[in-house]
């Protein structure tokens, strides 16, 4: 059987990305970041939108050609149609649609959500592909879910954050440190040089499996302006260290919750996703975790972590087996249910 040739096109928040999958195997996973929200210190919808119109024929374009694959042999089109940001999802789906008919070939909606899970089933994302049930930690700079994976497209939310999202506690915490956005990576970096027991900060009292991070952000806030008072060079002379403590709170708080679940539901197939998942020090704690109580860990592949098309691709091919396909009325929608 041949195997089908997708591209699948991805623009939720502020990157522009477009992939091209034949079968399970991913030939192109072109991306343009949008540098300029950095100065606004966080996504400006509206400059978001205008960048991904920018650029989303030139990445297209490129992700066909690293690919060697002509537009007459794309059999299918996949697109995020959410959840995310409106005006940057309008970009996509519109050009999708576009695209679709003109090739006359099927359009195929895309769950960004279900995509960032199902990226694990990427022929090179792991050395072998989550066994259902798993669940999955996805977490981004817009959610942070345990997810009980039963099968492709039968997906059960267990925990959830009640507030912020654990990327978005990261960028905030990165702006009190005064760090550009977003400061996710560079909190990961810093960290690496710094002493995790430094300092400590507060953890959340939920029961259950969900999280809240707004209140260890607060702690970090307080903290930090009554050190300035002492000692106004004090971030700068702590960085590494802050970096390092307060990264090791939001993991230790990320994987208390998903070791607490694994253990109830019994199910030792333990997945991560999502922008977080690029943690250096959380792929290295979920590993020991796992190896500890002989859980088999699957950590994808870092293209596969931060927003990217390959994985809207990859969820795209499995609607594509099943011939589920959307309408080209179809539009755009910010929020979408897993
Ligand atoms: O999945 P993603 O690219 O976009 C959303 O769907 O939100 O996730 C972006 C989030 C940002 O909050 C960013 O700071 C965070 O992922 N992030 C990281 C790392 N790389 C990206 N957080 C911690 N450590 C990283 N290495
Ligand atoms: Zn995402």
């Amino acid at each position: 059987m041949n195997k089908s040739i997708i591209l699948g096109i991805e623009s939720s928040c502020d990157d522009t990305s477009a992939a091209i999958i034949k079968g399970n195997s991913i030939l192109s996973n072109i991306a343009a970041s949008q540098k300029i929200h950095l100065e606004y210190g966080g996504v400006v919808p509206e400059l978001a939108s205008r960048a991904h119109q920018q650029n989303i024929i030139p990445v297209v374009h490129q992700a066909l050609t690293k690919a060697n694959i002509q537009q007459n042999e794309i059999q299918a089109i996949g697109f995020t149609r959410g959840p995310g940001l409106l005006g940057s999802l309008l970009v996509g789906t519109s050009f999708a649609k576009s695209l679709a008919m003109s090739l006359d070939v099927p359009l195929i909606e895309v769950n960004h959500l279900q995509a960032h899970i199902l990226a694990h089933f990427i022929e090179d994302a792991n050395p072998t592909p989550p066994k259902f049930p798993f669940l999955c930690l996805t977490v981004s700079g817009g959610h942070t879910l345990i997810v009980l994976v039963k099968d492709y497209f039968d997906m059960e939310i267990i925990g959830k954050t009640i507030d912020d999202a654990a990327g978005e506690a990261f960028d905030k915490i990165g702006k009190v440190f005064e760090l550009d956005y977003p400061a996710g990576p560079i909190i990961d970096r810093l960290a690496k040089e710094g002493n995790e027991n430094a300092f400590e900060f507060s953890k959340p009292k939920l029961q259950g499996y969900d999280y809240s991070f707004s209140g260890v952000k607060t702690s970090v806030l307080y903290f930090i302006q009554k050190e300035i008072k002492k000692n106004p060079n004090f971030i700068t002379e702590n960085i590494n260290n802050l970096c390092a403590s307060v990264q090791k709170n939001i993991i230790d708080i990320l994987l208390n919750k998903l070791k607490k679940a694994a253990e109830d539901y019994k199910i030792s197939e333990i997945a991560i996703s999502g922008g977080v998942s690029a943690n250096s020090q959380l792929r290295e704690s979920l590993k020991k975790l796992c190896l500890q109580k002989k859980w088999n860990y699957y950590i994808p592949k870092f293209e596969y972590t931060t927003d990217n098309a390959a994985m809207i691709a990859m969820v795209a091919k499995l609607k594509f087996d099943k011939k589920e396909f959307t309408d080209i009325r179809t539009t755009a929608t910010a929020k979408y249910n897993l």
